[in-house]
């Protein structure tokens, strides 16, 4: 399935057929512990189960049990990755994608958990995963990864507190803000939301990962951790895309957030999109998230309602204050959700005009999109072996919508757009650099630097 080499220039998709590497430990070490921990939820559960379905639902959980268990073994064992046999609304075009990855006489053989591209198989084990609920009807919509995903809004609500004071002092004093104090609080909160990305909780195999303490003090000590820092064109984006109407009125563009994972990340990346629109530097916010649950943390619609929901009845002014605030943008329609199961297959981004043509119009009615965390990273540089100084626009491959920005901390070994000997140093100093969640870049792309 993956080439070896580079092919006209593209380099190979990263793999758990290199030994030893992040790719082969996490398909040999923290996959399966995932899907332990998924089976250990689900029969946590069971009287849950039984009472709410009955019998049908103990029947239910040992069937999806009996899945899972089966998956586990297929992934460790390097079984041939299986088409998939619900009738959802994607499963055709994931069994496509299949077929298109395997060898010319669709022998099943060349696509494998330990053979095949890293971004494929990863993906795929939380679309079967899936599949395991969805044969089993009575708890189909069952989210395995709900617990975690609260429990660390839970156990950030120190760092979410300290953020939604900061955001009401913001907003109280906003008409007298002066250019610089607006730069300086956008650029305080993009970096709040970039370090969110730190909490999720597929890194650690889904232990506990939350924010305790304000990320607000910490943002100048974390600055030589960014590697590659944009933000001043991201601002510039912003500010460009305002114009004026004759009668002298500002209209301000439409900011769309792909969003990454719940928890402390979704609030910072909340407050973030509330800043943009109280400040006016923005009109509309539409946020991405996923349709089922996905990397153990990452946003479901469920995860955004709740949210919002659980900010707006804290016992804390600012927080509650905040969450109502959202709520309003929400029914206003001045915040909008949106999912596509683009976002949950295994496509490298530059895919996305050719296999979601519409949800490659959506973004290019955008004036700047942020991409938040690392998957998002591997997908828009196509999770390939690329040189460290390849150029962000190399790696994309074509992919701009808009101007876009990724907000990330780097959690897997692709990293491109850095100075030459910039990497090479990392390396001999902390060889684990790519991995640890320590470092973090701020990229950008315009449409319009190509012209
Ligand atoms: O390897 C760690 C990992 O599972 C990566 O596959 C993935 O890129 C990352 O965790 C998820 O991180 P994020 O939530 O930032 O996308
Ligand atoms: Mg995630």
């Amino acid at each position: 399935m993956a080439a070896d080499k580079c092919v006209h220039g593209v380099p190979p998709s990263l793999s758990a057929k290199v030994v030893g590497s992040f790719a082969y430990l996490t398909i040999r070490d923290r996959l399966p512990t995932i899907l332990t921990k998924v089976v250990d939820t689900i029969h946590r559960n069971k009287n849950k189960f039984f009472e709410e379905y009955g019998e049908e639902g103990i029947q239910a959980e040992k069937q999806t049990i009996g899945l899972l268990s089966k998956l586990r073994n297929e992934l460790q064992t390097d079984k041939p990755v299986l088409a998939l046999t619900d009738s959802l609304q994607d499963a055709e075009s994931w069994n496509q994608y299949l077929q298109r990855h395997q060898g010319p006489q669709g022998d099943q053989d060349s696509v494998s958990w330990f053979q095949s591209p890293w971004l494929y198989v990863e993906c795929y084990m939380y679309r079967r995963i899936q599949e395991a609920l969805w044969l089993n009807p009575p708890i189909s919509d069952y989210d395995v990864f709900n617990e975690a995903k609260t429990q660390s809004y839970f156990e950030s609500q120190q760092a979410v507190m300290a953020l939604c004071t900061y955001l009401g002092g913001v907003n109280k004093s906003k008409e007298e803000l002066s250019k610089n104090q607006l730069l300086d609080t956008f650029n305080k909160l993009l970096k709040v939301s970039l370090w969110g990305n730190k909490c999720d909780l597929s890194i650690s195999a889904g232990q506990k990962n939350s924010q305790k303490t304000s990320p607000l003090d910490s943002l100048s000590s974390l600055q030589p951790f960014i590697l590659v820092d944009d933000s001043n064109l991201v601002w510039l984006t912003l500010i460009s895309a305002q114009s004026q109407g004759l009668s002298g009125k500002i209209t301000a563009g439409r900011v769309d957030i792909v969003l990454d994972n719940a928890g402390f990340e979704l609030v910072s990346d909340l407050v973030l999109a509330d800043f943009l629109i109280s400040s006016g530097l923005v009109r509309e916010v539409h946020f991405h998230g996923k349709c089922f649950p996905w990397f153990v943390s990452d946003v479901t619609a469920n995860d955004f309602q709740w949210t919002i929901r659980q900010t707006m009845a804290a016992n804390h002014m600012w927080m509650s204050k905040s969450g109502v605030r959202w709520q309003s943008y929400v029914k206003e329609g001045v915040w909008s959700y949106h999912d596509h199961p683009f976002w949950t297959q295994p496509h490298e981004f530059s895919d996305m005009a050719a296999d979601a043509p519409d949800l490659y119009a959506t973004l290019q009615g955008a004036d700047l999109v942020l991409f938040k965390g690392d998957l998002n990273y591997r997908k828009l540089t196509g999770d390939r072996d690329w040189d460290h100084t390849a150029g962000f626009d190399t790696a994309l491959r074509g992919f701009t919508p808009a101007p876009l920005c990724s907000l990330r901390t780097l959690k897997a070994n692709v990293q491109v757009g850095l100075q030459p000997g910039q990497g090479e140093k990392l390396t001999s100093q902390e060889p684990d650099w790519m991995t640890s969640g320590k470092y973090a870049v701020i990229q950008f792309h315009s449409p319009k630097s190509e012209q």
